[in-house]
């Protein structure tokens, strides 16, 4: 096979063979196929995409690239959650330990920021003397017994990812959607869960700029993930707004906290309580999702959310006393508020803007492999629909090494102030 013929067929718009597949992924991890013309053929699906079958094999195909975990040893069903990312969203800080205290068995990896949205194992780490690199026996040991692990990926997984995620970030292939589908589905099969419940987002902070287009790729990686034998569910979500009120890594682990405390921002409790309400009725724990909904409301009022919380911390290497007195996490040295500078009311708070802002903070990386400061971010304390006079704090930034004037600014533009009062966008679109 020649790949030159493979790249010609699909700048063509032909659909590939299966064999065709199959030799583009054997020859992007062996390195026979090199990163020009791997990136060519990433172009060429940019411009004319992938039918269903195709991306279903390249999605097995990248799965079988490496590692695939075998979870058959932790009883009962096997749960994930994926969410396509974006700013403030702390969801499987909340969803994790919610979802094992009300019996399901979540393994889960998770990933670094990227850009600007963050990432679970940052938050995690930034928790004093906890680790999220776990073997593959101890990540399946901890899930046996507790219910519950969050790591980085363990093992060998999915190494043409690795590859292709690296190339697309660097030569505008990002956004497709056969290609990110199949980069999040060949991830969450390697994994081995039985139930996928994935959370889409779309909106100025997220991949996929319209509902339509979201709901599009949720409905492509459910049907890959069904034709894969799991049980899969997705929640289409605005990413318009930040998810909660903080941006960073220990302010958001104490929103999370908050929210596990019966208390917290309405839209991440929505969010957790939704797509818990998914996982506890395609694991057979409550027979439908409404009564899934009342068990999990119970937990989150009880206590036993937070209790499987502080187990988790415990287990990987944390102090669980600071998740019941979260004064004890370390917070940053400095404040700066941002004020409104107009009466009236905010019609939009964008995501992307804060997002980049918390980055900017030392929150994110600017560059790879940096270490994030766990400390900075940024709490933000309008959303849209809010009314503002003049003076009004918008937010603040959490900062402990010199802010510079681009920062601040960024934020305060980030809020549109506006005479009139606009409608908040809901926040779930729709659940398929
Ligand atoms: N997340 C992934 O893992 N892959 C993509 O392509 C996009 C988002």
């Amino acid at each position: 096979m020649n790949f030159v013929d493979i790249i010609e067929k699909k700048k063509t718009g032909e659909a590939l063979t299966s064999e065709e597949i199959h030799y583009f992924v054997k020859g992007v991890v062996s390195g026979e196929i090199p990163d020009y013309q791997a990136s060519a053929f990433l172009m060429a699906v940019i411009f004319k995409g992938m039918d269903r079958r195709e991306t279903f094999d390249l999605t097995m195909e990248m799965m079988h690239s490496g590692d695939v975990i075998d979870l058959s040893s932790i009883d009962g069903i096997k749960v994930d959650k994926h969410s396509t990312g974006g700013v403030g969203d702390k969801t499987t800080l909340v969803l994790g330990p919610l979802a094992a205290a009300c019996g399901c068995k979540l393994a889960k990896m998770s990933g670094r920021g990227l850009g600007f949205t963050g990432g679970t194992i940052d938050k995690l780490e930034s928790i004093p003397g906890v680790s999220t690199s776990l073997s593959t026996e101890q990540f399946v040991s901890q899930v046996n017994r507790i219910g519950l692990a969050v790591a980085g990926q363990t093992g060998d997984l999915v190494p043409a990812d690795k590859k292709l995620y690296a190339l697309r970030d660097v030569t505008g292939t990002v956004n497709s959607i056969p290609l990110i589908a199949s980069s999040i589905m060949s991830k969450k099969l390697a994994a081995g869960s039985d139930v996928i419940v994935l959370d889409v987002k779309y909106g100025k902070g997220a991949f996929m700029k319209d509902p339509a287009g979201a709901e599009e790729l949720a409905s492509l990686m459910i049907d890959i993930g069904t034709q894969a034998g799991r049980k899969m569910r997705a929640i289409i979500s605005s990413m318009e707004e930040p998810l909660g009120f903080a941006a960073g890594n220990l302010v958001e682990v104490r929103e999370a906290i908050e929210t596990l405390n019966g208390k917290g921002p309405d839209d991440l409790r929505e969010l957790c309580v939704t797509a818990g309400s998914l996982m506890l009725s395609e694991s057979g724990i409550a027979p439908d999702e409404s009564k899934a909904r009342e068990i999990l409301t119970d937990a989150l009022n009880n206590g036993s959310a937070l209790n499987k919380l502080a187990e988790m911390i415990k287990a990987q290497g944390g102090e669980p006393e600071c998740i019941f007195d979260p004064e004890r996490l370390p917070s940053a040295p400095n404040t700066m508020h941002i004020y409104a500078d107009s009466d009236g009311y905010i019609e939009s708070c964008d995501a992307l803007a804060i997002g980049c802002a918390a980055r900017d903070t030392g929150a994110g990386r600017i560059v790879k492999g940096e270490d994030v400061d766990p400390v900075s971010g940024v709490i933000i304390h309008k959303k849209s629909g809010d009314k503002v006079c003049i003076g009004d704090v918008l937010a603040d930034i959490l900062y402990s090494r010199p802010l510079g004037d681009q920062i601040p600014q960024n934020v305060r533009n980030a809020f549109k102030i506006v005479p009139e009062k606009t409608e908040r966008i809901p926040l779930i679109y729709k659940c398929i």
